[in-house]
């Protein structure tokens, strides 16, 4: 116990500590705010910091492009690319201010893969509130970020052009990543859904751009050449589905007159936000019907 007079001072001590120790604290919290604020702001160049566990499309700003773009993603397991793909991109356009959503087109039937109608369900699932799209393969990364993904109005854009693709160099190559218009995805009628099984799908909707008039644009000024994209594929270990039934062989290099967005047929069987290392992005869970009747390939016998 200590005598009765000292007390005065010993509180007064004491009260002098409690405030040091507020102050302290203050001046922590002040510093972590600050922080936090700078890193959030570098974020919005390259996410992937505290800020990143966002909601979908929350870093966007409204400052940005008045359009908006829907990323459409045909897959079926290919996690590790994806998990690479996902924050690339995010990362790629938010660095151009481009307002984007990605839709992972998750193929989940027991039917052969079908990139076309994939992305035909992707287009139909995609919003009100986007007005463009690009049709991205997973396994294909733009490394320049000179390559453009702004809105492209005078006609269809092919980043990733015969001239920069690692692998693909034929003229009328249009697979890889393509930017379109609603409108004029639209005035294509879509893709045909009479693809089963890897290829060709790109080449008919060469045909098809042709054939609704519009002018197909590419890259130009891009000096990185066959480096212009990091291509995770590894044909070795992911086998493409190549086969080709007699009756598919006749069919693959004819234009599907009549059908595309206006006949795909599938089911949504879930859709989930996630993010991927701070990327926000949507999986569909596509259920694809097919008319064996019509295409008898969807099908592997
Ligand atoms: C196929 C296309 C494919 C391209 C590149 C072509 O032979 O028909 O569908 O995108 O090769 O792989």
């Amino acid at each position: 116990m200590y005598p009765l007079r000292r007390r005065p001072a010993l509180a007064l001590r004491r009260g002098g500590r409690w405030s040091s120790l507020l102050v302290a604290g203050l001046l922590l919290l002040v510093l972590s705010l600050v922080w936090f604020h700078l890193s959030c702001s570098a974020e919005r160049d390259e996410p992937s910091g505290p800020c990143s566990a966002q909601p979908p499309g929350a870093s966007e700003q409204l400052s940005w492009a008045p359009h908006r773009l829907a990323v459409l993603v045909p897959y079926r397991q290919r996690f590790e690319e994806l998990l690479a793909f996902v924050p690339h991109l995010h990362g790629f356009l938010g660095r151009q201010k481009v307002r984007h959503r990605i839709l992972i087109l998750n193929q989940v039937d027991r039917l052969r893969f079908n990139r076309a109608s994939l992305i035909n369900a992707g287009f139909k699932e995609s919003g009100n509130d986007t007005d463009y799209v690009v049709m991205h393969d997973v396994d294909l990364l733009p490394l320049n970020q000179d390559l453009d993904y702004g809105y492209p109005a005078s006609g269809p854009y092919h980043v990733a052009s015969p001239e920069l693709h690692p692998l693909y160099h034929y003229k009328t190559y249009v697979g890889g990543i393509l930017l379109l218009t609603k409108r004029h995805y639209e005035m294509c009628n879509g893709m045909s859904n009479r693809f089963w099984g890897w290829g060709r799908e790109d080449d008919e909707f060469y045909r098809r751009i042709k054939g609704a008039g519009l002018q197909l644009h590419r890259p130009s000024g891009i000096s990185t050449g066959y480096k212009t994209f990091r291509h995770l594929h590894d044909p070795a270990w992911r086998k493409r589905d190549q086969k080709r039934s007699a009756a598919q062989k006749q069919e693959q290099f004819k234009v599907d007159q009549a059908g595309g967005l206006n006949n795909v047929k599938y089911s949504i069987q879930s859709r989930t936000d996630v993010t991927i290392a701070g990327a926000p992005c949507t999986v569909l869970n596509i259920m694809l019907e097919c008319d064996e009747s019509q295409t008898p390939w969807c099908v592997l016998s």
